[in-house]
């Protein structure tokens, strides 16, 4: 779509909870090693919500820091949506509740649910609200509590995640600067390589349901893996062509961050060494859809994104799904 008016990111923010876990302590958990979990994807500890700390919490910690960034008051934001696949509660909204929280009451809210996209998805949702003159100043938010959906006894999954929140108020900029392409897709025929079976009205909590482990995630990390390496790295080549760019002009990447193999490969198709490439998987894992806008505000806040860059942003997620976006400062 044509943007009738350009949208950018004026401020960012986030918030990774205090309790980090290394693989050491993993260790401790299930059979596993700091080595395996390294060498096989690259992350080496992670941080875990406390017992009473929710997504919603996150969230609301994660966007008043970008509200603070945007010179952005509650009262202003005409929008927000929040990225996750671990809300609060099925119902309400975990946005509803971040709007409480932030005191933003005269705006929208709604949740969005793409996996580990979610903030790209957000972000492009919320664009095409500015864009159009509808709203003035979108909050988007990619927020997570993995730790409540991890099987701790299923060493595949549980070493790869972690919790914490990544915001980012949009809002009009000058032409030529903010989101100058994007790309969204999905392919449900692969839904089924990552789930969490029970707790919706397909198989709603029971007994049994907890009997047999059904409320955790599981995924078939091969195929998620394939799928990574192939889209991360079309969709990242297409949307500099969607914006009328080369390799060349891109300064800057940040990627999903599920495994260091996968964002090498993202990295490599765009001709980017891994300096020009923002990576915390080391520190926090994957925070599903609080990775990219917790390493995108960790980016900037280190100067590492300056003026006049041009930034693309990928990520993919259950669903399947997949989004991209170059982003010029
Ligand atoms: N510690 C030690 N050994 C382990 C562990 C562990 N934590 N986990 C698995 N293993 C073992 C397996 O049991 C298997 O043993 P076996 O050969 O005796 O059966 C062996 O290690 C190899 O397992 P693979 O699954 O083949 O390992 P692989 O090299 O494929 O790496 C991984 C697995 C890291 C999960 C990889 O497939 C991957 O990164 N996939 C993508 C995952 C991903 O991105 N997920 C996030 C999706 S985003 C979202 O929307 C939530």
């Amino acid at each position: 779509m044509k943007s009738l008016r350009s949208v950018g990111i004026i401020g960012t923010g986030s918030y990774v909870p205090e309790r980090k876990v290394t693989n050491f302590d993993m260790e401790k958990i299930v059979d596993t090693s700091d080595e395996w979990i390294r060498t096989r994807t690259g992350i080496g500890a992670r941080h875990f919500a406390a017992d009473d700390e929710t997504t919603s919490d996150m969230a609301a910690k994660a966007a008043l820091k970008a509200m603070e960034a945007a010179n952005v008051t509650a009262d202003e934001i005409d929008l927000i949506i929040v990225g996750t696949l671990t809300p609060d509660m099925l119902l309400p909204s975990t946005a509803c509740l971040v709007q409480d929280k932030i005191g933003a009451n005269g705006s929208a809210a709604f949740d969005l649910e793409t996996a580990c996209s979610g903030f790209i998805y957000a972000m492009e949702v919320g664009r095409n609200f500015v864009a159009t003159g509808m709203y003035n100043k979108v909050l988007v938010i990619g927020a997570e509590k993995l730790s409540s959906f991890l099987d701790f006894e299923d060493r595949a999954t549980c070493v790869l995640f972690g919790d914490g929140a990544g915001a980012a108020v949009l809002g009009p900029v000058e032409d030529g600067k903010g989101i100058l392409s994007s790309e969204l897709g999905a392919d449900g025929s692969k839904g089924m390589v990552l789930k969490i079976d029970a707790g919706g009205c397909k198989m709603p909590a029971s007994e049994q349901t907890l009997k047999d482990r059904l409320h955790y995630i599981t995924m078939d990390g091969s195929e998620v893996f394939k799928f990574a390496v192939r889209i991360m790295g079309s969709a990242s080549l297409n949307v500099v062509e969607k914006a009328g760019l080369t390799l060349d002009d891109i300064n800057f990447l940040v990627p999903h961050q599920a495994n260091m193999r996968i964002i090498s490969a993202a990295a490599k198709k765009l001709n980017l060494p891994l300096e020009k490439v923002q990576i915390n998987l080391t520190e926090y894992g994957n925070m599903s859809a609080a990775s990219v806008p917790v390493a995108l505000d960790q980016a900037i806040r280190e100067g590492k994104i300056k003026e006049g860059d041009k930034t693309v942003l990928v990520g993919f997620g259950g669903g399947l799904t997949w989004g991209a976006c170059v982003i010029q400062w």
